[in-house]
């Protein structure tokens, strides 16, 4: 009877779209309790970091319940399945095996919060048991896995919402117009850059056993099996290819997406320049890049993409940002401010467009994880759908595979699937999944 409940919702906002009536109306602006039929039953793959803050915004709107909550780490779900019970008052069903989990018919929706290695199996299965999906970003951990998932949503035609939430901040849809309405003149450059401390890794320590309660079997799941060393667990997985692409792809993904936005862009790039190399001085536990440059040029502008691990500060004072470069100004902004700074005029002792500065202390996070509860209800397209993820993760997972071929020019053919100039770039356009595990075929 639950999927007759989940058809409910479904038909409902097509028939509301059928006779004409203004899409849904966003249900935190309802009055009341929401009805029986508006209620959306979500569970959680992945619960440790991300994937709870995700479950938590979605878990502020009065509409939602957590039916469900999966993890690998038996501690990790049991500390949040009791920050469930006492922060939002609700007693979700607990599971090890997403496979299980997706067994109860109640559920409406899956946030996935899992190391990115998973995020490609664990969606499709959500996606073949008929559950929307938000994904964390980067969509996948390699350039087949992302092709797999645009497929799989467009076949299955579920709601999936891609961790990218920027695409839903009141600083970038600022920044946004500002470019789009000609404010800054003409687009020439985006340019990007992320340091941070975390990103050059831990420091080393030996293998060890593994801990109690933790299937490790399972966190591996179509990685190759290593011997256990906790480096390469919760948190720190990022910094290894088997799992993660390091700071080029963890932030990467974030601010390409705005470069590409600020034009439209919703394709893998054409050419990609890359500088990698590991220049931390210190040896720590990574195999990604401590220290990259990368270069997009576009038809008619170019994005460049800078990251420098280890170090706290940045351009303009800034540990992470964009700068937008227009004929007429420069936005620079991060998450939380925005600034324009003008160009000036010679000739007539002006400036060519309005000094401007921004700051809106909302959170972004929420408004995207609301925009996917509007969408389950309104089933229209979110703001960051796979296409949208494939190309922001394609553009730094083509840098990362420059930097591990040590090619610095790559030329991708999207209609091939192919990279024209490398031969050992093209054997890492797609994972080999260990056993049982196999790569979904769409
Ligand atoms: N959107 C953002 O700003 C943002 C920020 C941080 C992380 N992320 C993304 O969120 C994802 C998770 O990152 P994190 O920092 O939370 O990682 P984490 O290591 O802290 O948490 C991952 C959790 O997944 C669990 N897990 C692993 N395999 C599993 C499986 N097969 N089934 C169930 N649970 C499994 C782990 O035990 C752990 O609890 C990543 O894709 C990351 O890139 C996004």
């Amino acid at each position: 009877m639950e999927s007759n409940r989940r058809e409910f919702i479904r038909q409902t906002a097509f028939t509301s779209a059928g006779i004409g009536l203004v899409s849904i109306i966003p249900s935190h602006v309802w009055a009341s309790d929401p009805a029986p039929s508006d209620q959306i039953n979500v569970a959680l793959v992945g619960c440790r970091n991300m994937g709870f803050g995700d479950l938590s915004q979605s878990l502020s709107f009065k509409e939602v319940n957590c039916v469900a909550l999966c993890d690998v780490d038996e501690t990790v779900l049991n500390e949040k399945a009791a920050e469930v019970r006492t922060k939002f008052n609700q007693t979700p069903k607990l599971y090890k095996d997403f496979r299980k989990m997706l067994e109860q018919k109640d559920i409406d929706a899956v946030f996935i919060g899992t190391p990115d290695h998973w995020h490609c199996l664990i969606t499709v299965a959500c996606l073949e048991a008929g559950k929307d999906v938000y994904v964390e970003k980067p969509m996948a951990n390699s350039i087949e896995e992302c092709n797999i998932m645009v497929r799989a949503s467009q076949k299955h035609k579920q709601i999936v919402q891609v961790g990218q939430q920027q695409r839903s901040g009141f600083i970038f849809k600022k920044a946004m117009e500002l470019i789009k309405t000609g404010k800054i003149g003409t687009l020439r450059k985006v340019n990007m850059w992320a340091n941070f401390e975390y990103g050059v890794g831990s420091l080393i320590v030996p293998d060890s056993a593994v801990p109690e309660g933790l299937d490790y079997e399972m966190w591996l799941g179509p990685a190759p099996e290593r011997p256990f060393n906790k480096n390469r667990l919760h948190g720190s997985w990022r910094h290894f290819w088997d799992y993660g692409g390091g700071l080029a792809s963890d932030w990467g993904v974030h601010l390409v997406d705005m470069g590409l936005w600020a034009k439209d862009i919703t394709t893998a790039p054409e050419k990609v320049l890359t500088y990698a190399a590991n220049t931390f001085p210190e040896k720590r536990a990574r195999e990604t890049f401590d220290t990259m440059t990368i270069c997009y040029p576009k038809s008619d502008f170019v994005i460049n993409y800078d990251l420098t691990a280890g170090l706290q500060r940045g351009p303009w004072d800034m540990t992470y940002g964009i700068a937008f470069i227009g004929d007429h100004a420069t936005i620079v902004t991060d998450r939380s401010k925005l600034t324009v700074y003008p160009e000036y005029d010679n000739k007539t002792k002006k400036l060519k467009a309005e000094e401007y500065k921004f700051t809106e202390g909302k959170e972004s996070h929420n408004e995207h994880v609301r925009n996917f509860l509007d969408c389950i209800k309104s089933r229209q397209t979110p703001v960051c759908p796979p296409e949208i993820g494939r190309a922001a993760a394609m553009h730094v997972h083509i840098a990362n595979i420059a930097g591990r071929v040590n090619e610095p020019v790559l030329i991708w053919d999207d209609a091939k699937n192919r990279f024209t100039n490398s031969e050992a770039a093209n054997k890492l356009i797609t994972p080999q999944y260990r056993k049982p595990w196999t790569l979904p075929k769409y």
